[in-house]
C-alpha cells in the first residue's frame, strides 16, 4: 500500500450512544463507588478502557452466527463448528468449553493444583494466580528481567527466563504439574513471547518431564508480533504461526473474550486423555454438558466466526498499529509508558509519573482516578492494589505500578483515541499535585474489584 495511514478495516454498522458528564458528576459517581472504578455505573464512563475483555464489537458475520445458534443440549451443530474452529488453530484432541477463561483455570487447577505444588508462568494474570493459590499451590512468575523494566526495549519482553525456569525445574520438577506461558503477557504490559522462547520452554519441559500449557487469551496478537519481529517469520501466515505455538503445548486455557472476538466464552484444551476426563467431570458439575460447557449454542457460533476473523492480517495490522498510535501519542506528550507498546493496551508507568506517591499509597489508583475525574476515561490499576496483598496477609509493593488503557477490539475510532491522549496529557501536566490513597475496606482475595479507597 502506498499510503501510511492504517485505517479501521471495517465500516460502522450500528452505534451505541456515549453519555457526556461533567467533572462534578464524575466526582460524585466515584465517591459513591468508594473510589473504585469497578464500582461505577458504566453509563457514567465516556471512554471505557477498563478492559479489552468481552468489550469488543462483533462483526456482521458473528451476529449472523448468533442467529444460527443451535441450542440442542447435546451434540449441537454449533458445538461442532466451534470445535472445528478451535482445532484448526489449536489441534489439541480434547476441547472443553467454559463460560470464560477463569472457569477453565478453576477446573484445571482444581485437578492439577493443591498444597505443595508450584506453577511457573512468565507472569500470572490476577485470576490465574488466584485460582492457583486457592488450591494451596504456589504461583511463581519467571519473566525475563527486561519484562520488569518498563523502559527497557526488547522485542519479546514477555519471554520466560529460561535459566530460572531450569533452576526451578531442576529442584522441584516433581511438584510442578505444568509450566504456563501467557501469550501475550498481560500483567507485564501486553508483551509478546517469541517462538524461540516457547521452544526453549518446551525443551526444558521435555528434559524435566513436565507438561507445557498456554494461557492463550491474546494468541493472535502474540503471533502478529512474532511475524513482525522474529527473524524468518515475516512472510508467514499468522494462522500458521499460531499452529506452531499450539504444537509446542500440551494444553491451554483460553478466554474467548479477547482474541475469540466474542463477548463471552472460553475453553480448556488438553492432550492427555486422563486429565481431560477429570476436567470434564468437573465441567459437568459447574459449567454444563461437554458439548456446550458454560455457553449457549449461539455463543459457540460467535466464537467460531471470531476465531476466523482474528487471524486476518488486515485486522491484526490495524489492531496492533492503533494500539501503538495511542502509545506513541502519549510518549510524544512526555508520559512514561511501558515500551515497546503492547498488543491490547498501553500501560502508563504510574510509579514514574507519580514518584512522590510511594507504592503502598497506590500511585496507579491515584492516576486512574484522575483520568476518570478529568476526562471520563476508565482505566485499570495493575499494580500494588491488584497484586500487593500476599496469601499470608502481608502487603508489599507490586513489581510495577501501572495503569492500563486497554483497547476494546473494533470499538473506538481514532478520534476517541486522540481525546484519550489529550486527557492523559492534561493529567500528566499536574501529576505532581496528585496524592496517594489508602484502602478503607477490602475482601479476602482479588481485592481490586471491590476495595474502597480514601484519599490521604
Ligand atoms: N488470563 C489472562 C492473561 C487474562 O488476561 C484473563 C482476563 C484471564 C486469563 C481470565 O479470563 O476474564 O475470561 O475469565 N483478563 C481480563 C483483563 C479480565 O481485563 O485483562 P476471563
Amino acid at each position: 500500500m502506498p499510503f501510511s495511514t492504517i485505517i479501521e478495516p471495517f465500516r460502522i454498522h450500528s452505534v451505541e450512544p456515549l453519555k457526556v458528564t461533567t467533572v462534578d458528576e464524575r466526582r460524585a459517581a466515584l465517591a459513591a463507588a468508594g473510589g473504585n472504578l469497578f464500582g461505577l455505573h458504566a453509563d457514567d464512563v465516556l471512554i471505557d478502557l477498563l478492559t479489552d475483555s468481552g468489550t469488543g464489537a462483533m462483526s456482521r458475520d458473528q451476529w449472523a452466527g448468533i442467529q444460527r445458534g443451535d441450542e440442542s443440549y447435546a451434540g449441537s451443530p454449533s458445538w461442532f463448528r466451534f470445535l472445528e474452529a478451535v482445532q484448526e488453530l489449536f489441534p489439541l484432541p480434547h476441547v472443553i468449553p467454559t463460560h470464560q477463561g477463569r472457569a477453565a483455570e478453576k477446573i484445571l487447577f482444581s485437578v492439577i493444583g493443591g498444597p505443595g505444588k508450584v506453577i511457573p508462568n512468565n507472569t500470572h494474570f490476577d485470576t490465574t494466580r488466584a485460582n492457583v493459590e486457592f488450591t494451596g499451590a504456589a504461583a511463581v512468575d519467571l519473566v525475563i528481567p527486561e519484562g520488569l523494566d518498563p523502559a527497557a526495549i526488547h522485542p519479546f519482553k514477555g519471554n520466560m527466563d529460561l535459566e530460572r525456569l531450569d533452576g526451578l525445574l531442576a529442584e522441584r520438577a516433581a511438584d510442578v504439574p505444568a509450566v504456563f506461558v501467557t501469550i501475550t503477557n498481560n500483567s507485564g504490559g501486553g508483551q509478546p513471547v517469541s517462538l524461540e522462547n516457547l521452544r526453549g520452554v518446551r525443551t526444558l519441559c521435555d528434559e524435566h518431564g513436565v507438561p507445557l500449557f498456554l494461557d492463550a487469551c491474546r494468541f493472535a496478537e502474540n503471533a502478529w508480533f512474532i511475524r513482525d519481529r522474529e527473524p524468518g517469520q515475516g512472510d508467514r501466515a499468522v494462522r500458521d504461526i499460531v499452529r506452531d505455538m499450539a504444537a509446542l503445548a500440551d494444553g491451554m486455557t483460553m478466554s474467548a473474550k479477547k482474541d475469540g472476538l466474542a463477548n463471552i466464552g472460553g475453553w480448556l484444551a488438553v492432550r492427555d486423555d486422563a486429565l481431560a476426563e477429570q476436567c470434564r467431570n468437573l465441567l459437568i458439575l459447574t459449567e454444563g454438558f461437554p458439548t456446550y460447557g458454560g455457553l449457549a449454542g449461539r455463543d459457540l457460533e460467535a466464537i467460531a466466526q471470531g476465531l476466523r476473523e482474528v487471524v486476518e492480517h488486515d485486522y491484526l495490522r490495524y489492531r496492533i498499529r492503533s494500539t501503538a498510535y495511542l502509545g506513541e501519542g502519549l510518549l510524544a506528550a512526555g508520559i512514561p509508558v511501558v515500551q515497546p507498546i503492547g498488543g491490547h493496551a498501553v500501560y502508563l508507568d504510574a510509579r514514574a509519573l507519580l514518584p512522590h506517591v510511594p507504592p503502598l499509597q497506590y500511585p496507579g489508583q491515584s492516576l486512574a482516578i484522575a483520568l476518570y475525574e478529568t476526562g471520563g476515561i476508565r482505566a485499570c490499576e495493575i499494580g500494588t492494589v491488584m497484586f500487593g496483598r500476599r496469601p499470608d496477609g502481608s502487603e508489599h509493593p507490586a513489581a510495577l505500578d501501572l495503569v492500563r488503557l486497554a483497547i476494546p477490539r473494533r470499538t473506538y475510532t481514532q478520534s476517541h483515541i486522540d481525546y484519550v491522549i489529550e486527557v492523559c496529557a492534561e493529567v500528566a501536566a499536574r501529576a505532581g499535585d496528585l496524592g496517594g490513597y489508602r484502602i478503607v475496606e477490602e475482601p479476602a482475595t482479588l481485592r481490586h474489584f471491590t476495595a474502597r479507597f480514601a484519599p490521604l
